[in-house]
Parts: structure tokens; C-alpha cells; sequence
């Protein structure tokens, strides 16, 4: 799909890739599915399965700088990627991120508050989110100050749609990196929260999932926002 898009068509990429992660062993981060890796039995939904969730780290490694090459053609010089991990790949994250050609430029940290405290061990409760631009930022563009903590919840309940969904009100303040007038690219979109973000925020968004029951979620949750939230009657999606 990203084969297809033209040079330069896009200002922010905000992407949230399977963690390839989720496990105390390699055998149990490659052999267990997504809903295993991420979903508590006592969860109270049984959302599907996604792909992409059995790499060794190398492997993730390399698919991640393979795609985030790829996503700096489609960037404007100037842009930025901003990339979801958690611990155990920062690493692997921060890595594959500068061997595709982004300028590191730090981590902002997902703070969740329901997270379970741990007996004897630190709380578990932060992802990260690693970002980077293609070359030199003009803040002249889009002259925002933004924090580098974020706090919310998971959704729960009937706003659940994906087993590893992020919350909008994320979301919608990460892609203020992204100019007013822009477009966000996030090419392992899910439930299209990113999407449904860059919308509300007035931002243009292209979005790539490869597993079809989330393809369809998020088709129907922009065109919810496009159409009930923004008013937009006529809001086919472009396929
Ligand atoms: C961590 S989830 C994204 C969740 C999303 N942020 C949300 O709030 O719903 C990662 C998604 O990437 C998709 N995916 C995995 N490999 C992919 C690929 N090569 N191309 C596109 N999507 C992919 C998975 O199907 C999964 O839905």
C-alpha cells in the first residue's frame, strides 16, 4: 500500500505497529497470539485476533526499518513519525527508527491509570511513544508547545473495538505535531483511532490495517466521526 503513495504526501506518521512484545520468554512473545499476549482473562470482551504479532525482535527490527524507510519517502522534510512501543522494544524501536533515516528526538510517555499495582515490583503502568522527524523542524509552521505525558484509559465497555486500542483524548493531542492543515499516515491503523483523532483535530489521515475485522472497524468509526461528529454528509472513504 505505502508502494503506491507519492513522495512527500504526508506531514506526521502516527503509528501504533504490533509490539512484537508481551512475554517473559522469546518462545512466549513468538508463540502466543495477540489476544493471549494482551488480553486478561477477566476482560469482558472477546475482541479477534490481530497479525503481525510473532516476530523475533530481529525480525521486528528489521520489518520497522524496512516500513519507517518507507514512511520517510512519504514524509515532507520537516515531518515527524511518532511510533507506540513499550519497554521491553524501546530499544529495538529507537534502533530500527534511526537505521531508516528519522532524526531521534525522544520518548513521551502513555501513562494508564488503572493499571494493577505488582507486589514487590514497580507498577507497569506507562507505554511510550518514540518520535522523530525527517530532518530539521520549522516550528514556524506549527508553532505548538506540547507535553511529553499523556495520561488516560484504555477504552472499555461498548468503546472497546481493538484488544491493544488507544484513547482519543491521546490521540487527539499527539497529532497536534501534525500542521493545521496536514495529513497523519498510520499504517497499522486498527480500530482507526489515530484516524478518528486526526479528523476531529481537522487533519487529513490515510490509514493502512492489515486484518479485516479492524479494516472494517475503523471504516466505520471515521465515517461515524465524519458524519455524525463533523456533520459531513457526503463522506465516502476513499478506498
Ligand atoms: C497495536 S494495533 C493498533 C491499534 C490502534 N492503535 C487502535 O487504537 O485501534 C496494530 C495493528 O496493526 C495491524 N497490522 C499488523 N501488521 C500490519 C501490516 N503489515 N500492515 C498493516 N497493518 C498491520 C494489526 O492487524 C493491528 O490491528
Amino acid at each position: 500500500m505505502l508502494a503506491d503513495l507519492p513522495d512527500d504526501c504526508v506531514d506526521s506518521v502516527i503509528t501504533d505497529p504490533p509490539y512484537n512484545s508481551g512475554g517473559r520468554t522469546a518462545k512466549e512473545r513468538t508463540s502466543r497470539t495477540a489476544r493471549q499476549k494482551y488480553t486478561s482473562a477477566d476482560a469482558g470482551h472477546s475482541l479477534p485476533d490481530f497479525t503481525g504479532e510473532n516476530m523475533d525482535q530481529r525480525s521486528y527490527g528489521f520489518w520497522l526499518t524496512q516500513i519507517m524507510t518507507e514512511a520517510q519517502r512519504l514524509t515532507k522534510v520537516g515531518g515527524t513519525a511518532l511510533l507506540f512501543t513499550d519497554w521491553r522494544q524501546l530499544g529495538i524501536t529507537t534502533d530500527a527508527i534511526q537505521a531508516a533515516g528519522w532524526l531521534w528526538r525522544g520518548v513521551l510517555a502513555w501513562h494508564k491509570p488503572q493499571a494493577r499495582p505488582q507486589r514487590g515490583r514497580f507498577t507497569q503502568n506507562c507505554e511510550f511513544i518514540i518520535w522523530a522527524s525527517n530532518g530539521p523542524i520549522d516550528a514556524s509552521r506549527n508553532p505548538v508547545y506540547l507535553p511529553g505525558l499523556y495520561s488516560a484509559s484504555q477504552p472499555s465497555g461498548k468503546k472497546r473495538r481493538h484488544i491493544t486500542q488507544k484513547p482519543v483524548e491521546v490521540m487527539r493531542e499527539l497529532v497536534q505535531i501534525c500542521p493545521p492543515d496536514g495529513t497523519v499516515l498510520d499504517f497499522c491503523a486498527g480500530s482507526g483511532s489515530t484516524g478518528v483523532a486526526a479528523l476531529l483535530e481537522g487533519r487529513d489521515f490515510i490509514g493502512v490495517e492489515k486484518t479485516r475485522h479492524y479494516t472494517e472497524i475503523a471504516a466505520d468509526r471515521l465515517t461515524e466521526t465524519l458524519r455524525d461528529t463533523l456533520g459531513q454528509e457526503d463522506c465516502t472513504l476513499a478506498a
